[in-house]
Protein backbone atom coordinates (compact mmCIF):
# COMPACT_ATOMS: atom_id res chain seq x y z
CA UNK A 1 0.00 0.00 0.00
CA UNK A 2 1.61 3.33 -1.00
CA UNK A 3 2.66 5.73 1.89
CA UNK A 4 2.18 9.51 1.82
CA UNK A 5 3.61 12.79 2.58
CA UNK A 6 3.08 16.44 2.45
CA UNK A 7 5.25 19.14 0.67
CA UNK A 8 4.13 22.86 -0.55
CA UNK A 9 7.55 22.61 -3.59
CA UNK A 10 6.09 24.39 -6.68
CA UNK A 11 5.25 21.54 -9.53
CA UNK A 12 8.60 22.19 -10.91
CA UNK A 13 10.58 20.92 -8.35
CA UNK A 14 8.33 17.95 -7.81
CA UNK A 15 10.07 14.38 -8.01
CA UNK A 16 7.66 11.92 -8.94
CA UNK A 17 6.41 10.43 -11.88
CA UNK A 18 3.01 11.92 -12.34
CA UNK A 19 1.79 14.97 -11.25
CA UNK A 20 -1.72 15.38 -10.73
CA UNK A 21 -4.25 18.53 -11.56
CA UNK A 22 -7.59 18.47 -10.34
CA UNK A 23 -9.78 20.24 -12.73
CA UNK A 24 -13.39 21.56 -11.99
CA UNK A 25 -15.76 21.95 -14.96
CA UNK A 26 -14.54 24.80 -17.23
CA UNK A 27 -12.56 23.46 -17.89
CA UNK A 28 -11.53 25.41 -14.51
CA UNK A 29 -7.57 25.27 -12.94
CA UNK A 30 -6.51 24.47 -9.75
CA UNK A 31 -3.39 25.14 -8.06
CA UNK A 32 -0.57 24.16 -9.44
CA UNK A 33 -1.49 24.90 -13.46
CA UNK A 34 0.22 27.82 -13.56
CA UNK A 35 3.79 26.39 -13.00
CA UNK A 36 3.14 23.92 -15.28
CA UNK A 37 2.08 25.84 -18.05
CA UNK A 38 5.40 28.17 -17.94
CA UNK A 39 7.53 25.26 -17.52
CA UNK A 40 6.32 23.59 -20.88
CA UNK A 41 5.50 26.85 -22.29
CA UNK A 42 1.74 26.13 -23.34
CA UNK A 43 -1.37 27.02 -22.28
CA UNK A 44 -3.03 24.41 -20.46
CA UNK A 45 -6.46 25.57 -20.37
CA UNK A 46 -6.34 26.20 -23.87
CA UNK A 47 -4.69 22.29 -24.31
CA UNK A 48 -7.91 20.93 -22.50
CA UNK A 49 -10.42 22.52 -24.85
CA UNK A 50 -8.54 21.82 -27.84
CA UNK A 51 -9.14 18.08 -26.61
CA UNK A 52 -12.56 18.32 -25.72
CA UNK A 53 -11.76 18.12 -21.88
CA UNK A 54 -14.36 20.31 -20.20
CA UNK A 55 -13.41 18.87 -16.42
CA UNK A 56 -16.32 17.12 -15.63
CA UNK A 57 -16.63 14.04 -13.44
CA UNK A 58 -14.41 10.94 -14.54
CA UNK A 59 -12.35 13.00 -17.13
CA UNK A 60 -8.84 12.15 -17.83
CA UNK A 61 -6.55 13.09 -19.81
CA UNK A 62 -2.50 12.55 -19.21
CA UNK A 63 0.15 14.04 -21.40
CA UNK A 64 3.98 13.76 -20.75
CA UNK A 65 6.37 16.41 -20.23
CA UNK A 66 9.16 15.96 -22.63
CA UNK A 67 11.99 16.49 -19.91
CA UNK A 68 10.91 20.20 -19.12
CA UNK A 69 9.62 18.96 -15.61
CA UNK A 70 11.13 16.32 -13.37
CA UNK A 71 7.88 14.74 -13.03
CA UNK A 72 7.16 12.66 -16.61
CA UNK A 73 3.75 12.53 -17.13
CA UNK A 74 0.98 15.03 -16.40
CA UNK A 75 -2.50 13.77 -15.33
CA UNK A 76 -5.17 16.08 -15.56
CA UNK A 77 -8.64 14.85 -13.31
CA UNK A 78 -12.01 15.98 -13.54
CA UNK A 79 -13.42 17.00 -10.49
CA UNK A 80 -17.10 18.12 -12.28
CA UNK A 81 -18.59 21.64 -11.02
CA UNK A 82 -16.80 23.54 -8.57
CA UNK A 83 -20.23 24.41 -6.68
CA UNK A 84 -20.77 20.74 -6.29
CA UNK A 85 -17.64 19.67 -5.32
CA UNK A 86 -18.05 17.03 -2.37
CA UNK A 87 -15.48 15.13 -0.31
CA UNK A 88 -17.21 12.19 -2.70
CA UNK A 89 -15.95 13.77 -5.57
CA UNK A 90 -12.62 13.59 -4.64
CA UNK A 91 -12.89 10.50 -3.18
CA UNK A 92 -14.55 8.89 -6.42
CA UNK A 93 -11.51 10.83 -8.80
CA UNK A 94 -8.91 9.55 -6.05
CA UNK A 95 -9.65 6.02 -6.32
CA UNK A 96 -9.93 6.20 -10.36
CA UNK A 97 -6.51 7.95 -10.05
CA UNK A 98 -5.01 4.83 -8.16
CA UNK A 99 -6.67 2.45 -10.49
CA UNK A 100 -4.79 4.46 -13.39
CA UNK A 101 -1.39 5.03 -11.69
CA UNK A 102 -1.34 1.17 -10.84
CA UNK A 103 2.16 1.24 -12.85
CA UNK A 104 4.19 3.85 -11.67
CA UNK A 105 5.93 4.25 -8.17
CA UNK A 106 4.68 7.37 -6.90
CA UNK A 107 2.28 10.06 -8.15
CA UNK A 108 1.96 13.44 -6.82
CA UNK A 109 -1.56 15.62 -6.69
CA UNK A 110 -2.45 19.09 -6.15
CA UNK A 111 -5.94 19.35 -4.79
CA UNK A 112 -8.27 22.46 -5.22
CA UNK A 113 -7.88 25.01 -2.46
CA UNK A 114 -11.42 25.47 -1.72
CA UNK A 115 -13.12 22.21 -2.06
CA UNK A 116 -16.58 24.02 -2.01
CA UNK A 117 -18.57 22.71 1.09
CA UNK A 118 -15.62 19.92 1.73
CA UNK A 119 -12.74 22.14 3.46
CA UNK A 120 -9.47 21.47 3.13
CA UNK A 121 -8.79 18.82 5.71
CA UNK A 122 -11.75 17.02 4.52
CA UNK A 123 -10.37 16.96 1.02
CA UNK A 124 -7.15 15.81 2.09
CA UNK A 125 -8.91 12.68 3.87
CA UNK A 126 -11.24 12.04 1.25
CA UNK A 127 -8.28 11.65 -1.29
CA UNK A 128 -6.30 9.51 1.06
CA UNK A 129 -9.52 7.41 1.78
CA UNK A 130 -9.94 7.11 -2.36
CA UNK A 131 -6.80 6.11 -3.14
CA UNK A 132 -6.13 3.32 -0.23
CA UNK A 133 -9.63 1.79 -1.67
CA UNK A 134 -8.87 2.48 -5.31
CA UNK A 135 -5.59 0.41 -4.86
CA UNK A 136 -6.98 -2.33 -2.67
CA UNK A 137 -6.83 -6.18 -3.76
CA UNK A 138 -8.15 -9.04 -2.41
CA UNK A 139 -5.30 -11.49 -3.88
CA UNK A 140 -4.46 -13.89 -0.96
CA UNK A 141 -5.71 -16.43 -2.98
CA UNK A 142 -4.03 -16.05 -6.14
CA UNK A 143 -1.06 -18.08 -7.20
CA UNK A 144 0.24 -15.15 -8.96
CA UNK A 145 -0.33 -11.97 -6.93
CA UNK A 146 -1.04 -8.54 -8.38
CA UNK A 147 2.62 -7.51 -8.47
CA UNK A 148 2.49 -4.80 -11.64
CA UNK A 149 0.85 -2.81 -9.09
CA UNK A 150 3.81 -0.67 -8.38
CA UNK A 151 2.32 2.50 -6.58
CA UNK A 152 4.04 3.29 -3.21
CA UNK A 153 3.96 7.04 -2.86
CA UNK A 154 1.80 9.32 -3.04
CA UNK A 155 2.92 13.34 -2.67
CA UNK A 156 0.37 15.87 -1.60
CA UNK A 157 0.70 19.22 -2.78
CA UNK A 158 -0.36 21.98 -0.44
CA UNK A 159 -1.03 25.80 -0.72
CA UNK A 160 0.81 28.29 0.55
CA UNK A 161 -2.10 28.82 3.37
CA UNK A 162 -2.34 25.21 4.38
CA UNK A 163 -2.04 24.23 7.88
CA UNK A 164 0.91 21.62 7.53
CA UNK A 165 -0.25 20.26 11.02
CA UNK A 166 -4.10 19.59 10.12
CA UNK A 167 -3.01 18.23 6.90
CA UNK A 168 -0.82 15.57 8.42
CA UNK A 169 -3.88 14.91 10.43
CA UNK A 170 -5.88 14.43 7.62
CA UNK A 171 -3.53 12.00 6.02
CA UNK A 172 -3.49 9.97 9.15
CA UNK A 173 -7.19 9.97 9.48
CA UNK A 174 -8.14 9.02 5.66
CA UNK A 175 -5.36 5.62 6.30
CA UNK A 176 -7.39 4.97 9.36
CA UNK A 177 -10.56 4.84 7.88
CA UNK A 178 -9.23 3.45 4.72
CA UNK A 179 -7.36 0.64 6.77
CA UNK A 180 -10.42 -0.10 8.59
CA UNK A 181 -13.02 -0.49 5.43
CA UNK A 182 -9.75 -2.47 4.04
CA UNK A 183 -9.65 -4.76 6.85
CA UNK A 184 -13.53 -5.46 7.05
CA UNK A 185 -13.21 -6.15 2.73
CA UNK A 186 -10.87 -9.01 3.68
CA UNK A 187 -12.96 -10.32 6.46
CA UNK A 188 -15.71 -9.92 4.02
CA UNK A 189 -13.86 -11.89 1.04
CA UNK A 190 -12.31 -14.20 2.91
CA UNK A 191 -13.84 -17.75 2.08
CA UNK A 192 -16.39 -19.38 4.74
CA UNK A 193 -14.31 -22.26 4.46
CA UNK A 194 -11.67 -20.50 6.22
CA UNK A 195 -13.77 -17.56 7.98
CA UNK A 196 -15.64 -19.31 10.51
CA UNK A 197 -17.27 -17.77 13.50
CA UNK A 198 -14.01 -19.03 15.37
CA UNK A 199 -11.79 -17.50 13.08
CA UNK A 200 -13.86 -14.39 13.36
CA UNK A 201 -13.33 -14.28 17.20
CA UNK A 202 -9.90 -14.76 16.60
CA UNK A 203 -9.16 -11.66 13.77
CA UNK A 204 -11.31 -9.69 16.61
CA UNK A 205 -8.94 -10.68 20.05
CA UNK A 206 -5.77 -9.60 17.51
CA UNK A 207 -6.82 -6.89 16.37
CA UNK A 208 -8.01 -5.70 19.75
CA UNK A 209 -4.40 -6.62 21.18
CA UNK A 210 -2.80 -4.86 18.37
CA UNK A 211 -5.02 -1.39 19.13
CA UNK A 212 -5.60 -1.38 22.44
CA UNK A 213 -9.60 -3.05 23.25
CA UNK A 214 -10.53 -4.95 25.76
CA UNK A 215 -12.02 -7.93 24.00
CA UNK A 216 -13.68 -11.21 25.44
CA UNK A 217 -14.86 -14.16 22.87
CA UNK A 218 -17.83 -15.49 24.31
CA UNK A 219 -17.39 -19.72 23.37
CA UNK A 220 -20.53 -22.23 22.84
CA UNK A 221 -20.73 -23.26 26.88
CA UNK A 222 -20.79 -19.35 27.45
CA UNK A 223 -22.99 -18.47 25.39
CA UNK A 224 -24.94 -21.52 26.75
CA UNK A 225 -24.93 -20.49 30.49
CA UNK A 226 -25.60 -16.82 29.47
CA UNK A 227 -29.14 -18.19 27.43
CA UNK A 228 -28.03 -17.07 24.09
CA UNK A 229 -30.84 -19.31 22.00
CA UNK A 230 -30.91 -17.30 19.33
CA UNK A 231 -27.31 -17.72 18.41
CA UNK A 232 -26.73 -21.30 19.52
CA UNK A 233 -29.77 -22.51 17.69
CA UNK A 234 -28.53 -20.56 14.87
CA UNK A 235 -25.25 -22.26 14.97
CA UNK A 236 -25.95 -26.11 15.97
CA UNK A 237 -26.13 -27.48 12.15
CA UNK A 238 -22.64 -26.61 11.69
CA UNK A 239 -19.70 -28.40 13.53
CA UNK A 240 -18.23 -24.75 13.39
CA UNK A 241 -19.63 -23.90 16.70
CA UNK A 242 -20.97 -19.77 16.72
CA UNK A 243 -19.28 -17.01 19.04
CA UNK A 244 -20.13 -13.71 20.38
CA UNK A 245 -16.94 -11.16 20.49
CA UNK A 246 -17.17 -8.56 22.41
CA UNK A 247 -15.03 -5.28 22.50
CA UNK A 248 -15.15 -2.42 24.37
CA UNK A 249 -13.58 0.95 24.06
CA UNK A 250 -13.11 3.77 26.54
CA UNK A 251 -12.53 7.19 25.77
CA UNK A 252 -14.63 9.60 28.33
CA UNK A 253 -14.61 7.67 31.69
CA UNK A 254 -17.99 6.57 33.27
CA UNK A 255 -20.47 7.56 30.19
CA UNK A 256 -23.24 5.84 28.88
CA UNK A 257 -21.75 3.96 26.22
CA UNK A 258 -22.86 3.74 22.42
CA UNK A 259 -23.35 0.30 21.68
CA UNK A 260 -22.47 -1.59 18.41
CA UNK A 261 -23.68 -4.63 16.65
CA UNK A 262 -23.15 -6.46 13.54
CA UNK A 263 -25.15 -9.53 11.76
CA UNK A 264 -21.90 -11.83 11.72
CA UNK A 265 -23.66 -14.94 9.71
CA UNK A 266 -19.94 -16.62 8.33
CA UNK A 267 -22.02 -18.37 5.42
CA UNK A 268 -25.94 -18.38 5.48
CA UNK A 269 -26.89 -21.24 3.51
CA UNK A 270 -30.43 -21.11 4.70
CA UNK A 271 -30.42 -23.87 6.77
CA UNK A 272 -32.79 -26.47 6.10
CA UNK A 273 -35.22 -23.91 4.54
CA UNK A 274 -32.53 -24.32 2.26
CA UNK A 275 -31.41 -21.45 -0.51
CA UNK A 276 -30.74 -22.71 -4.13
CA UNK A 277 -27.24 -22.53 -5.84
CA UNK A 278 -27.63 -18.98 -7.06
CA UNK A 279 -28.94 -17.20 -3.84
CA UNK A 280 -25.80 -19.08 -1.90
CA UNK A 281 -22.81 -17.62 -4.38
CA UNK A 282 -22.43 -14.34 -2.28
CA UNK A 283 -23.25 -15.92 1.17
CA UNK A 284 -19.85 -15.79 2.31
CA UNK A 285 -20.52 -12.15 2.61
CA UNK A 286 -23.03 -12.70 5.42
CA UNK A 287 -20.58 -11.25 7.94
CA UNK A 288 -20.63 -7.88 6.04
CA UNK A 289 -22.54 -5.92 9.36
CA UNK A 290 -20.12 -7.58 11.63
CA UNK A 291 -16.80 -7.11 9.99
CA UNK A 292 -18.13 -3.36 9.94
CA UNK A 293 -18.84 -3.02 13.32
CA UNK A 294 -15.29 -4.84 14.02
CA UNK A 295 -13.52 -2.31 11.74
CA UNK A 296 -15.13 0.53 13.28
CA UNK A 297 -14.32 -0.73 16.56
CA UNK A 298 -10.30 -0.75 15.50
CA UNK A 299 -10.43 2.63 13.96
CA UNK A 300 -12.09 4.08 16.87
CA UNK A 301 -9.57 2.57 18.77
CA UNK A 302 -6.80 4.71 16.78
CA UNK A 303 -8.98 8.08 16.34
CA UNK A 304 -9.33 8.25 20.09
CA UNK A 305 -12.57 9.84 20.16
CA UNK A 306 -13.82 11.41 23.62
CA UNK A 307 -16.76 8.71 24.36
CA UNK A 308 -17.25 5.12 25.26
CA UNK A 309 -17.87 2.35 22.84
CA UNK A 310 -18.26 -1.23 23.55
CA UNK A 311 -19.81 -3.82 20.94
CA UNK A 312 -21.30 -7.35 20.91
CA UNK A 313 -21.50 -9.11 17.35
CA UNK A 314 -23.00 -12.40 17.01
CA UNK A 315 -21.79 -14.99 14.83
CA UNK A 316 -22.53 -18.27 13.72
CA UNK A 317 -22.75 -20.59 10.57
CA UNK A 318 -26.01 -21.24 8.95
CA UNK A 319 -26.45 -24.32 7.81
CA UNK A 320 -28.43 -27.74 7.67
CA UNK A 321 -27.51 -30.81 8.78
CA UNK A 322 -28.69 -33.90 11.49
CA UNK A 323 -28.43 -31.39 14.35
CA UNK A 324 -29.69 -28.28 12.47
CA UNK A 325 -32.66 -25.90 13.46
CA UNK A 326 -35.94 -26.92 11.73
CA UNK A 327 -38.95 -24.89 11.17
CA UNK A 328 -41.46 -24.55 13.69
CA UNK A 329 -38.61 -24.80 16.50
CA UNK A 330 -38.72 -22.31 19.51
CA UNK A 331 -35.65 -20.43 20.73
CA UNK A 332 -35.21 -18.58 23.96
CA UNK A 333 -32.97 -15.62 23.62
CA UNK A 334 -31.33 -13.58 25.68
CA UNK A 335 -33.27 -12.27 28.58
CA UNK A 336 -36.16 -14.96 28.39
CA UNK A 337 -38.02 -14.17 25.23
CA UNK A 338 -39.10 -16.46 22.75
CA UNK A 339 -39.32 -16.97 19.13
CA UNK A 340 -40.49 -19.07 16.54
CA UNK A 341 -37.90 -20.14 13.59
CA UNK A 342 -40.57 -20.78 10.90
CA UNK A 343 -37.96 -20.09 8.37
CA UNK A 344 -34.27 -21.17 9.25
CA UNK A 345 -33.69 -18.45 6.50
CA UNK A 346 -34.55 -15.70 8.69
CA UNK A 347 -31.65 -16.19 11.07
CA UNK A 348 -29.69 -13.05 11.19
CA UNK A 349 -32.48 -11.86 13.33
CA UNK A 350 -32.43 -14.66 15.77
CA UNK A 351 -28.40 -13.77 16.35
CA UNK A 352 -28.99 -10.30 16.27
CA UNK A 353 -32.19 -10.33 19.13
CA UNK A 354 -29.57 -12.33 21.74
CA UNK A 355 -26.62 -9.34 20.95
CA UNK A 356 -29.18 -6.40 21.20
CA UNK A 357 -30.58 -8.02 24.52
CA UNK A 358 -27.30 -8.26 25.80
CA UNK A 359 -26.40 -4.61 24.94
CA UNK A 360 -29.41 -2.96 26.06
CA UNK A 361 -28.10 -4.80 29.82
CA UNK A 362 -25.20 -2.57 29.42
CA UNK A 363 -27.17 0.41 29.30
CA UNK A 364 -26.23 2.16 26.33
CA UNK A 365 -26.78 5.98 25.07
CA UNK A 366 -27.52 4.70 22.27
CA UNK A 367 -27.39 1.16 19.85
CA UNK A 368 -26.35 0.75 16.33
CA UNK A 369 -26.67 -2.47 14.23
CA UNK A 370 -25.33 -3.32 10.64
CA UNK A 371 -26.79 -6.43 8.84
CA UNK A 372 -27.32 -8.47 5.12
CA UNK A 373 -30.70 -8.81 6.69
CA UNK A 374 -33.28 -8.94 3.90
CA UNK A 375 -33.02 -9.20 0.16
CA UNK A 376 -36.24 -6.64 0.61
CA UNK A 377 -34.08 -3.88 1.49
CA UNK A 378 -31.88 -4.62 -1.93
CA UNK A 379 -35.05 -4.87 -3.10
CA UNK A 380 -36.52 -1.62 -1.75
CA UNK A 381 -33.32 0.89 -2.46
CA UNK A 382 -30.58 -1.20 -4.69
CA UNK A 383 -26.66 -1.05 -3.93
CA UNK A 384 -26.35 2.45 -3.58
CA UNK A 385 -27.47 2.65 -0.37
CA UNK A 386 -28.39 0.90 2.82
CA UNK A 387 -31.64 0.87 4.49
CA UNK A 388 -31.94 2.38 8.11
CA UNK A 389 -35.53 1.57 10.70
CA UNK A 390 -35.35 2.51 14.23
CA UNK A 391 -37.21 3.98 16.96
CA UNK A 392 -35.11 7.62 17.23
CA UNK A 393 -35.56 9.85 14.33
CA UNK A 394 -32.60 12.67 15.70
CA UNK A 395 -30.63 9.12 15.98
CA UNK A 396 -31.71 8.21 12.19
CA UNK A 397 -30.93 11.79 11.27
CA UNK A 398 -27.16 11.54 12.70
CA UNK A 399 -26.43 7.89 11.01
CA UNK A 400 -28.02 9.10 7.65
CA UNK A 401 -25.97 12.42 7.99
CA UNK A 402 -22.72 10.57 9.08
CA UNK A 403 -23.18 8.36 5.80
CA UNK A 404 -23.52 10.91 3.81
CA UNK A 405 -20.41 12.39 4.70
CA UNK A 406 -18.11 9.50 4.22
CA UNK A 407 -19.69 8.67 1.09
CA UNK A 408 -21.84 5.32 2.17
CA UNK A 409 -25.70 6.82 1.82
CA UNK A 410 -28.57 4.88 3.22
CA UNK A 411 -32.11 5.96 3.29
CA UNK A 412 -34.70 5.48 5.91
CA UNK A 413 -37.39 3.18 6.00
CA UNK A 414 -40.47 3.29 8.74
CA UNK A 415 -40.37 1.08 11.49
CA UNK A 416 -44.20 0.65 10.68
CA UNK A 417 -45.78 -0.53 14.03
CA UNK A 418 -48.85 -2.09 12.75
CA UNK A 419 -47.11 -4.90 11.13
CA UNK A 420 -46.44 -6.37 14.06
CA UNK A 421 -49.56 -8.29 13.58
CA UNK A 422 -47.11 -9.95 10.77
CA UNK A 423 -44.60 -11.59 13.18
CA UNK A 424 -47.49 -12.91 16.00
CA UNK A 425 -46.79 -16.25 17.07
CA UNK A 426 -49.34 -18.66 17.91
CA UNK A 427 -46.72 -20.47 19.98
CA UNK A 428 -44.13 -17.93 21.14
CA UNK A 429 -43.83 -14.50 21.90
CA UNK A 430 -42.73 -13.76 18.36
CA UNK A 431 -41.90 -15.28 15.03
CA UNK A 432 -39.17 -15.21 12.86
CA UNK A 433 -40.56 -14.20 9.45
CA UNK A 434 -43.71 -11.52 8.34
CA UNK A 435 -45.62 -12.15 4.66
CA UNK A 436 -44.56 -11.71 1.47
CA UNK A 437 -44.37 -7.91 1.92
CA UNK A 438 -41.83 -5.34 3.64
CA UNK A 439 -39.40 -7.55 4.54
CA UNK A 440 -37.24 -4.97 5.72
CA UNK A 441 -39.42 -3.71 7.96
CA UNK A 442 -40.77 -6.88 9.36
CA UNK A 443 -37.54 -7.67 10.21
CA UNK A 444 -36.99 -4.85 11.90
CA UNK A 445 -39.68 -4.95 14.14
CA UNK A 446 -38.46 -8.40 15.25
CA UNK A 447 -35.22 -6.73 16.13
CA UNK A 448 -37.26 -4.04 18.05
CA UNK A 449 -39.08 -6.18 20.38
CA UNK A 450 -35.20 -6.91 21.63
CA UNK A 451 -34.22 -2.92 22.41
CA UNK A 452 -37.09 -1.54 24.14
CA UNK A 453 -36.83 2.42 24.89
CA UNK A 454 -33.30 2.34 23.89
CA UNK A 455 -32.42 5.01 21.47
CA UNK A 456 -31.45 2.71 18.29
CA UNK A 457 -31.05 2.11 14.39
CA UNK A 458 -31.01 -0.42 12.50
CA UNK A 459 -28.65 -0.56 9.14
CA UNK A 460 -29.83 -3.44 6.68
CA UNK A 461 -26.79 -3.42 4.01
CA UNK A 462 -27.77 -6.52 2.39
CA UNK A 463 -27.70 -4.24 -1.18
CA UNK A 464 -24.13 -2.04 0.02
CA UNK A 465 -21.72 -4.74 2.03
CA UNK A 466 -20.71 -6.77 -0.91
CA UNK A 467 -20.40 -5.57 -4.83
CA UNK A 468 -20.93 -8.07 -7.47
CA UNK A 469 -19.51 -5.13 -10.06
CA UNK A 470 -16.32 -2.95 -9.61
CA UNK A 471 -17.01 1.03 -8.75
CA UNK A 472 -14.94 4.15 -8.08
CA UNK A 473 -13.18 2.83 -5.59
CA UNK A 474 -13.46 -0.59 -4.95
CA UNK A 475 -13.15 -3.69 -6.49
CA UNK A 476 -15.88 -6.67 -7.27
CA UNK A 477 -16.89 -8.24 -3.26
CA UNK A 478 -16.60 -6.62 0.11
CA UNK A 479 -17.08 -2.75 0.18
CA UNK A 480 -16.18 -2.29 3.84
CA UNK A 481 -19.59 -0.67 4.02
CA UNK A 482 -20.85 0.86 6.92
CA UNK A 483 -17.61 1.04 8.48
CA UNK A 484 -17.05 4.46 7.68
CA UNK A 485 -20.27 5.79 8.59
CA UNK A 486 -19.85 3.97 11.94
CA UNK A 487 -16.59 5.75 12.81
CA UNK A 488 -17.75 8.68 11.55
CA UNK A 489 -21.11 8.54 13.54
CA UNK A 490 -18.67 8.02 16.97
CA UNK A 491 -16.48 11.21 15.85
CA UNK A 492 -19.60 13.14 15.33
CA UNK A 493 -20.85 11.82 18.81
CA UNK A 494 -17.63 12.99 20.52
CA UNK A 495 -17.38 16.34 19.13
CA UNK A 496 -21.02 17.12 19.38
CA UNK A 497 -20.89 16.01 23.34
CA UNK A 498 -17.31 17.87 23.48
CA UNK A 499 -19.32 21.00 22.63
CA UNK A 500 -22.17 20.92 25.34
CA UNK A 501 -19.29 19.63 27.94
CA UNK A 502 -17.63 23.24 26.72
CA UNK A 503 -21.04 25.01 27.26
CA UNK A 504 -22.05 23.76 30.16
CA UNK A 505 -18.60 24.88 31.24
CA UNK A 506 -18.88 27.92 30.13
CA UNK A 507 -22.36 28.99 31.65
CA UNK A 508 -20.97 27.55 35.12
CA UNK A 509 -18.47 29.81 34.83
CA UNK A 510 -20.73 32.56 34.07
CA UNK A 511 -22.53 32.03 37.35
N1 LIG B 1 -28.62 -13.11 4.37
C1 LIG B 1 -29.94 -13.10 3.87
C2 LIG B 1 -30.33 -11.78 3.23
C3 LIG B 1 -29.59 -11.40 1.97
C4 LIG B 1 -30.14 -11.69 0.74
C5 LIG B 1 -28.40 -10.71 2.03
C6 LIG B 1 -29.46 -11.32 -0.41
C7 LIG B 1 -27.74 -10.34 0.88
C8 LIG B 1 -28.28 -10.64 -0.34
C9 LIG B 1 -30.93 -13.36 4.99
O1 LIG B 1 -30.50 -14.18 6.02
C10 LIG B 1 -32.12 -14.02 4.39
O2 LIG B 1 -32.00 -15.12 3.96
N2 LIG B 1 -33.25 -13.31 4.40
C11 LIG B 1 -34.46 -13.80 3.86
C12 LIG B 1 -35.54 -13.60 4.91
C13 LIG B 1 -36.82 -14.32 4.62
C14 LIG B 1 -36.62 -15.82 4.75
C15 LIG B 1 -37.87 -13.84 5.61
C16 LIG B 1 -34.78 -13.03 2.60
O3 LIG B 1 -34.50 -11.81 2.55
O4 LIG B 1 -35.27 -13.62 1.65
ZN1 LIG C 1 -28.47 -14.24 6.30
MN1 LIG D 1 -30.82 -16.23 5.61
Amino acid sequence: MPTFDYTTDAPSALRADVLILPVTTGPEAGPGVKEVEKALGISLLDTLRENNVTGKKHEFFSFPTYGKLPVKTVLVIGLGDRNELSADAVRRAAGHTAKWAAKYRSIATTLPQAAGRAGTDEAVQAFVEGVLLGAYRFHQYKTNKDEDYRLDRVTIVGGSRWDAREVRKAIERGQIYAEASAWARDLVNTPAGDATPDFLGREAQRMAKQVGLTCKVWTKADLEKGGFGGVLGVGQGSVNAPRLIELGYQGNGKDAPIAISGKGITFDSGGLSIKDAKQMEWMKADMGGAAAALAAMRAIAQLKPKVNVIAAIPSAENLPGGSAMKPGDVVRHRGGKTSEVLNTDAEGRLVLADALAYLVEQKPRVILDAATLTGAAMVALGVDMWAVIGNDHGLIRDVLEAGQEVGEPGWELPLWRQYKRHIESNVADVKNIGNRWAGAITAALFLAEFVGDTPWAHLDVAGTAYSESAGDYWPKGGTGSPARTFIRFVENQAAASGRSRSRTKKSAARR
